[in-house]
């Protein structure tokens, strides 16, 4: 992604704001996880899309901060839980909570993110400049993304143990576990730039649109990515086990004996690498990669499109760039 003057601005702001969090020091075992968490990185997209957001609906970056802060924190907050649901010892490179401290610890510590994330939008309502309605419209939103991504997740969990689940059922559960927090973002910035109904909706629908691209190409990229550039092992979902847009795809289309082959490797702790392949050439034969790629680009078409309802601006170009950026990622 270019490095342009307005991205350098906002990142700024961010980690600047996410500096000024004053986590306390006392009780450690609760806070430290916060800030640690807080601190190992992470792209920052969430906090990003609702300063762009704002700033394509005019508002200024000062009202859209708290929310930013509120995405972002809550974004992390489900992360730290998630890691104990996945048994996943690391996060972003580093030991994830629960591993580094204990399952309670990172309980625990998730709660309190997920309460200071709803404390960011009390700015919303001491601000004279947020009228009880506005006020009501980004708690709401908030709060509706918050309840959709436990159920996204739920559903995810209940499909580890069913080998039964469609495409159409996988859709809807990165809608709720990871494209409603980024429509969320989007339409939490419109609301905080007090934009107009019409333009908060088609930022969430954008942000709905870029979230199922990015999840099923996050599941697509396991398999094509550049193993240099990766940093994850490349089939990792296959050797796992889990259950992604690529094998429910594979699944679908196969016949009685690719089936089996599939369901062995996934049911399989330790496969070995050339069953793997063999996985990867049935995905092949079946189309399912270059059908996954081109829906995977034409979701993001979707989102660049439906930029076109906005006046230009730099911040509505930013937008365009990110967009462009994660469709032609390869890693
Ligand atoms: C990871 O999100 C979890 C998903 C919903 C896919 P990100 O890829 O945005 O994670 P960080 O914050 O950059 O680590
Ligand atoms: C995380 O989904 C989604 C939420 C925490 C809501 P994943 O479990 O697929 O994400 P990663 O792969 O751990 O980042
Ligand atoms: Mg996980
Ligand atoms: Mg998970
Ligand atoms: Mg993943």
């Amino acid at each position: 992604m270019a490095n342009t003057d307005l991205q350098k601005k906002l990142y700024g702001y961010i980690e600047k704001g996410i500096t000024e969090l004053k986590i306390p020091g006392i009780p450690e075992s609760l806070y430290a996880p916060y800030s640690y968490t807080m601190s190992i990185g992470g792209k920052r997209i969430r906090p990003y899309l609702v300063l762009l957001s704002s700033g394509i609906c005019d508002g200024r970056i000062v009202d859209a901060m708290p929310a930013a802060l509120a995405v972002e924190i809550l974004h992390n907050f489900t992360l730290v839980h998630d890691d104990i649901m996945d048994s996943a010892d690391t996060r972003r490179g580093k030991p994830s909570v629960f591993k580094k401290w204990d399952q309670n610890t990172a309980i625990l510590s998730g709660d309190v993110m997920f309460a200071d994330a709803f404390k960011q939008l009390e700015y919303y309502g001491r601000n004279d400049n947020f009228s009880k309605a506005a006020y009501f419209q980004i708690h709401k939103t908030f709060t509706d993304a918050t309840i959709t991504v436990c159920e996204g997740q739920a559903l995810d969990m209940d499909f580890v143990h069913r080998t039964d689940v469609d495409h159409f059922e996988y859709t809807e559960m990165i809608k709720g576990k990871t494209s409603a927090l980024l429509a969320c973002s989007l339409k939490m910035g419109a609301i905080a730039a007090l934009a107009t109904k019409e333009q908060a909706d088609s930022l969430y629908n954008l942000g709905m649109e870029m979230g199922i691209a990015f999840q099923i190409q996050d599941d697509l990229l396991d398999v094509t990515a550049d193993p240099d550039k990766f940093g994850k092992t490349v089939c990792g979902d296959i050797y796992e086990g889990k259950k992604t847009y690529l094998t429910i795809l594979a699944l679908e289309r196969s016949n009685q004996q690719q089936r089996q082959t599939i369901e062995t490797v996934l049911a399989d702790p330790n496969p070995k690498k050339k069953s793997v392949e063999e996985v990867l050439d049935i995905m092949k034969d079946l189309n399912v990669i270059s059908d996954i790629q081109n829906e995977v680009g034409q979701h993001y078409e979707n989102a660049i499109n439906s930029l076109d309802f906005f006046k230009d601006s730099e911040y509505k170009q930013q937008l365009k760039n990110l967009l462009i950026f994660l469709k032609n990622r390869d890693h």
